[in-house]
C-alpha cells in the first residue's frame, strides 16, 4: 500500500468515494465489472443484497439524476433509504454538517450520500461520522461518481463497444474527449478530467477565459486547453458540454449571445462521428441545440441509464458487500 494509500485508509471508511484520485485504475476496472455483473443479475437476486440495510441521502443542493438513481439504487438492492434535504431538516435551523452525520449515524445509517455546496464537504462528513461517503458533489470540487457513468457511457460508444470489458490504462488509447463550458465551477469537468487520462484519453478543455482560466490545463498529465470549439471538435471523438452555472457567475464577465455564438453545440458545427455527452441538466438554447440534444450522437439520455447501474455497484461497495 502506498503511503498516501495508508493515510486515506486511515481517515476514510472503507468503501467511501469521495475523490477520483483515491480510485486505482484497477479499482476503477473493478468498479465497472461489478456493475456489470449486478445489472446482469436477476432483480429478485439484487434485491437482496442490501436487504435490511440503511441508506441516508443528505442534499444540500437540487439535483434530479443523481438523488433519484442513488435512491432507485439502493431500492433496487433491497435497502431501506431516508432522505434530508436542507429546505425541510434541522440544517435549516443552523445544524451543522457534522452533527447532521452523527445524527443520522446514531438513527442508524450505515452510508451517507452526500451533495453539498462547499468543496470539501464530503471528506469532512466521512472524516467526522466514520461512515462510508459517497460523493454526490460537492461545490466545484468533484463528482466521482458522475465520471464513472461518463467513463462507462464513453466505453459503450468508442470503438463500437469493443473497449468495454478489460478496463485498463490504454482503455482510452488514441481517444480525445472535448470538454466544452462552464469548466471554472464544473466539479464534473474536473473529475473527469483527472479520471479519462489515466486510462489512455486525452482531453480538451474548451470554453473562454472567464470560465476556462488556463490553470485548468494544471489538472493533470494528457489535459491541454483548446479555445477554439470548432478545432476541439475536429479531434474529438467525444464531446461534453456543461451547463453555464448561472447560480455560480457572480462576479464574471460573460456575454451569453457571444457565448452561444462561439461555443453552443449545434449540429452545423458537429462532425458526424462524434458522441455527445452531457451530465446534465442541459439549458437547450444556450450550451446546446434541440437538435443536437435529441440526435442520433446524443448518449445523454444513456448516461444517466449508465448511473444508475454505475452507483447500484457503488451502494454495494460502500457496504462492503462481496456480489
Ligand atoms: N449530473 C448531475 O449531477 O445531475 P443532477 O444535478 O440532476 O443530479
Amino acid at each position: 500500500m502506498t503511503a498516501a494509500a495508508e493515510r486515506y485508509a486511515t481517515q476514510y471508511a472503507e468503501g467511501s468515494l469521495l475523490s477520483v484520485a483515491h480510485l486505482t485504475v484497477a479499482e476503477v476496472a473493478g468498479i465497472l465489472a461489478m456493475t456489470t455483473r449486478l445489472e446482469q443479475m436477476s432483480p429478485a437476486k439484487r434485491s437482496q443484497i442490501l436487504a435490511g440495510r440503511r441508506v441516508a441521502l443528505l442534499f444540500y443542493e437540487s439535483s434530479t439524476r443523481t438523488r433519484t438513481s442513488f435512491e432507485l439504487a439502493a431500492k433496487q438492492l433491497g435497502a431501506t433509504t431516508t432522505l434530508i434535504s436542507d429546505k425541510s431538516s434541522s440544517i435549516e435551523k443552523g445544524e451543522s454538517l457534522k452533527d447532521t452525520g452523527l445524527t443520522l449515524r446514531a438513527l442508524g445509517a450505515e452510508c451517507i450520500i452526500l451533495r453539498h455546496n462547499a468543496s470539501g464537504a464530503a471528506s469532512l462528513l466521512a472524516k467526522t461520522s466514520k461512515l462510508p461517503v459517497l460523493n454526490a458533489g460537492d461545490g466545484m470540487h468533484e463528482h466521482p461518481s458522475q465520471a464513472l457513468l461518463d467513463l462507462r457511457t464513453m466505453l459503450a460508444h468508442v470503438d463500437g463497444g469493443r473497449r468495454k470489458t478489460d478496463v485498463n490504462t490504454r482503455s482510452l488509447d488514441g481517444i480525445v474527449v472535448a470538454i466544452c463550458g462552464d469548466i471554472l465551477h464544473s466539479r464534473v469537468a474536473r473529475s473527469n478530467a483527472m479520471l479519462l487520462p489515466r486510462l489512455g484519453a486525452k482531453v480538451l478543455l474548451c470554453g473562454p477565459p472567464a470560465l476556462l482560466p488556463e490553470w485548468a490545463s494544471g489538472l493533470g498529465p494528457g489535459v491541454a486547453i483548446e479555445r477554439d470549439f470548432d478545432r476541439a471538435l475536429q479531434q474529438a471523438q467525444v464531446v461534453m458540454m456543461l451547463r453555464i452555472q448561472k447560480e455560480r457567475l457572480a462576479g464574471l464577465e460573460v456575454d451569453l449571445a457571444d457565448y452561444v455564438e462561439r461555443y453552443q453545440l449545434r449540429a452545423e458545427r458537429l462532425p458526424a462521428s462524434v458522441v455527445v455527452m452531457h451530465p446534465g441538466p442541459m439549458i437547450r438554447g444556450l450550451e446546446i441545440a434541440d437538435e443536437v440534444a435529441d440526435g442520433p450522437q446524443s448518449a445523454i439520455e444513456e448516461q444517466v441509464s449508465h448511473g444508475l447501474a454505475v452507483r447500484i455497484a457503488l451502494l454495494v461497495r460502500a457496504l462492503g458487500v462481496h456480489a
